[in-house]
């Protein structure tokens, strides 16, 4: 079971996934059960899509399978490979840019992209997995390793795994970082109501 030691202080009750849902940097270098990663998928297969377009691919390497594993790991900004190499699981997210149904531009695939990314983060937290989002990808480097076609951007990558204790840290520095508090803006700092800027009374 993860650690789970950076619960969120939400202001409201929320499900406790959500509470217990964060972005570990030092994972404890255990491969993700076969049947809770399919779990997993199966939540992100399950979002919401704009005219249900579903534009997301996902590339998924395991640790257990090495070529795989050092495929995806080198599609990866160097900060993010020095952490991920102990996580079990990295998937990379591509987006399909054309609706199927008119070909017309979906602005809102990466979107799209994120809601199925925060399924998969919810459920792997409710499985006690805990998931690591990631902007720092080298795109064209996923392009060009995995043919990725024309209409197609690779967007994200996700690591999945188990974070790791202070005992069973790969490195103390990257256990460090995970002993810091997690912080949020208060919602009255981001619903508006009635114009711009102008805080809702329900959040005040
Ligand atoms: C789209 C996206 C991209 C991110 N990119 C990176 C990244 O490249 N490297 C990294 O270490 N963390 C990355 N993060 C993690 C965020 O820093 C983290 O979610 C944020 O600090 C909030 O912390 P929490 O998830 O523990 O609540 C990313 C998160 C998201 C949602």
């Amino acid at each position: 079971m993860s650690t789970h030691i950076k619960h969120a202080t939400p202001d409201f009750a929320v499900l406790d996934a959500i509470a217990n849902r964060w972005s570990p940097y030092a994972y404890d270098g255990r491969g993700v059960e076969p049947a809770k990663l399919k779990q997993c998928l199966e939540a992100a297969r399950w979002s919401a899509s704009s005219y249900n377009e579903q534009p997301w691919s996902l590339i998924l390497a395991q640790r257990e399978n090495k070529a795989e594993w050092d495929k995806a790991l080198a599609c990866l900004l160097e900060a993010n490979q020095g952490w991920v190499k102990h996580a079990g699981v990295l998937i990379l997210t591509v987006a399909k840019k054309t609706f199927t149904y008119n070909g017309k531009p979906n602005r809102v695939a990466e979107h799209d992209i994120g809601l199925a990314m925060g399924n998969l983060s919810i459920q792997a937290t409710a499985l006690g997995l805990d998931a690591h989002q990631m902007a720092g990808v080298n795109l064209s480097v996923v392009r060009s390793t995995y043919n990725i076609p024309e209409g197609y951007d690779p967007v994200t990558a996700v690591a999945i795994g188990y974070a790791a204790t202070k005992a069973n840290a790969p490195d103390a520095e990257l256990y460090e970082r995970d002993t810091k508090p997690r912080t949020r803006k208060k919602l009255s700092e981001f619903v508006y109501a009635g114009s711009w800027g102008q805080t809702s009374p329900l959040v005040k």
